[in-house]
Formats: C-alpha cells, sequence, structure tokens
C-alpha cells in the first residue's frame, strides 16, 4: 500500500514540475519499501519452512536481529534469497546443521561473571544443601559446556561427596556434541583460578598445533567433572519442561527472545523449579514482573520461588 503511494505520488509529481533531485529521492524511497517487502514475504515463507522442518520457530526471536544473522548466511553461502537457501538446507543435512549452528549465538566463558559465581558457591548452594540432601540442577541454553562444568567445578570444591544431578541443555546439536568432550581454549579459561584449573582440568599437550592455530583447545574438563553433566538438545520455546529443580541457570540466551517468548518461559521456570528453588540468570537480565509470578529476589540476577 505504501510502496503505491509512493510510486503514484512520485508519478503525479513528475509531471509537475517537482525538481529532479527530489524525483529521484522518491523514486529511490519507493523502490526501497518495494525491495523490503519482497524480502519480507520471502523471509516469512523461510520461517514459516523452517519451523516444518525443524520445529524452530523462529518468530519467537527479535525479528531484526535474526533477519539480519540469517541473511548473512544466504550471502555467505553465495545466495540471494531465503527461498534459495532453504532450498539449500533442505537438500543438504550439512547445510542444515551449519545454519541450526550460526543461527544462535554461542559464546560462553567458564565463571562468566565470577562475582556471581561466588554468591552461588557461598549462598546459594549452601542454602539448598541446608534443605535437601540430593540436588537437581538445569543448565538451560548451555552451549559448550562452561556453564554447567563451572557449577559442577563448585560443587566438587564444597564437597566431593554432594549428591546432584546435572542437566544441561540446548537447542543445538553440534555445540552439545562439542560440550560432551570438554574441551577449552587459553580464552575460556582465562577466569579460572589457577589452582582449579590444575585440579579440574587435564593440560593437552598441542604445542605443535597451537603454533598454526591459537585457538586450537589446550584443556580439557576432566573426567570425574565432564561425567557428573549429562547433556541433552531442549528447545526452551517448543519442547516440555522437567519439574522439581533446586537451581535453574539460563543465561544470555532469552537476551535473543521476544518480549512474549521471554515471559512464557520465565513462567515456565517457575512451575519447573521447586518451592524454594532458585533462578540465576544473566548479567544484564532482570525479570521486572517476578512477584507477581511467584519469585523474590534475594540477591541480584537470582530468583526464588516463594509461591
Ligand atoms: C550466548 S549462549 C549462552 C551460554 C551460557 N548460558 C552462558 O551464559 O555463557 C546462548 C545459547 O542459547 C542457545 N539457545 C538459543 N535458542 C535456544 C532455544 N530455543 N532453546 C535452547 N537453547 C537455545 C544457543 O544455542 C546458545 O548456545
Amino acid at each position: 500500500m505504501e510502496q503505491r503511494t509512493l510510486r503514484q505520488g512520485a508519478n503525479s509529481l513528475r509531471g509537475g514540475g517537482v525538481p529532479n533531485s527530489l524525483f529521484a529521492q522518491l523514486r529511490e524511497q519507493s523502490a526501497l519499501c518495494e525491495s523490503q517487502s519482497q524480502d519480507s514475504t520471502d523471509y516469512m515463507r523461510f520461517k514459516e519452512a523452517i519451523y516444518h522442518k525443524t520445529g524452530i520457530d523462529l518468530n519467537l526471536y527479535k525479528q531484526q536481529q535474526m533477519q539480519r544473522r540469517l541473511y548473512n548466511m544466504v550471502e555467505r553461502a553465495g545466495l540471494k534469497t531465503f527461498d534459495e537457501y532453504f532450498a539449500l538446507i533442505n537438500s543438504d543435512e550439512n547445510e542444515l546443521f551449519s545454519f541450526l549452528d550460526r543461527m544462535t549465538i554461542n559464546v560462553s566463558e567458564l565463571f562468566r561473571n565470577p562475582e556471581k559465581w561466588h554468591e552461588v558457591r557461598n549462598f546459594i548452594l549452601p542454602s539448598l544443601l541446608k534443605e535437601r540432601s540430593s540436588l537437581r540442577m538445569w543448565s538451560a541454553g548451555c552451549s559448550y559446556g562452561a556453564e554447567p562444568y563451572t557449577l559442577a567445578v563448585l560443587l566438587d570444591q564444597i564437597s566431593s561427596g554432594i549428591r546432584y544431578t546435572l542437566h544441561a541443555t540446548d537447542l543445538d546439536r553440534k555445540i552439545l556434541a562439542k560440550a560432551r568432550d570438554g574441551y577449552f581454549t587459553t580464552t575460556d579459561v582465562k577466569g579460572v583460578a589457577a589452582p582449579l584449573l590444575s585440579k579440574y582440568f587435564l593440560t593437552l599437550d598441542r604445542a605443535k598445533e597451537l603454533q598454526s592455530n591459537p585457538t586450537v583447545p589446550t584443556y580439557q574438563v576432566r573426567p570425574e567433572i565432564r561425567n557428573r553433566v549429562s547433556f541433552q538438545q531442549h528447545n526452551l520455546l517448543a519442547d516440555r519442561f522437567d519439574r522439581d529443580y533446586d537451581l535453574i541457570c539460563c543465561r544470555n540466551v532469552v537476551i535473543y527472545f521476544t518480549e512474549e517468548a521471554k515471559e512464557r518461559l520465565y513462567l515456565q521456570f517457575v512451575q519447573s523449579l521447586r518451592m524454594g528453588g532458585y533462578l540465576f540468570v544473566g548479567g544484564t537480565e532482570r525479570i521486572l514482573n517476578y512477584a507477581e509470578i511467584g519469585l523474590e529476589s534475594p540477591y541480584p540476577f537470582f530468583y526464588r520461588r516463594i509461591r
């Protein structure tokens, strides 16, 4: 509608002695609107097709951010439209995996925001252990495992005899395979204190490979810690949630979701926590209506279920 108005406007103005520069400007705007609307219908078809193929609903992710990221993939594949890109994904499983791998951002770090992990170690875990002798924990959107392994290290530090289950889930199967191996680069471990690094990580002999590629992993979580975490594929926006958790970590995941998706997710997390259980969120995240949905906030970025 807007396109037609602009184009009609440009045409009718043309005959009326309008300066050439204004006419050119109107024509440019009209062309821009047309290409944007073609893009959006192309992208709408793509979202629909991806939903049918994978169950991932791209409507629940922030539109502009996601569309831009995905369009970069279209261009990297040497293509022009989302239709062409879907045809590629649909016919080549490797391309599908690489799409899934890149549609989300997997950035993470061991002991990310160390002051918050200090609170987990000194306040959250001891308070939970006073109430239950065996804990159930979930790292939701765990990426390549830095978050659940950080938690497992802290639990071992408190006492190697603590009984617990630690589930770690992510949408991205490829990143989960990496998480299970528990390899980390020198950058990943920069927040790990030296005594913890030597106690819980093996140093791999990779000096030669490192010379040609500085991002080669040089550490691996020791099997005693690795075996404490169970990794599983799970879509936070579509799959069923388990219940009775003492602690749920969901950090730096919802930043990509729409407001509605976030609200629904927080309600589901509340249902998944046992009474008195904690939800631990990312350093830029807040649950504004926490009291309304049955939570209290005893420390910044920690919410506790109270009803
Ligand atoms: C930036 S990483 C956060 C990793 C870790 N929680 C941290 O704070 O360091 C975000 C992760 O969320 C995952 N993710 C995105 N959408 C998801 C969804 N719908 N369900 C489950 N995981 C999702 C991505 O695959 C990615 O590994």
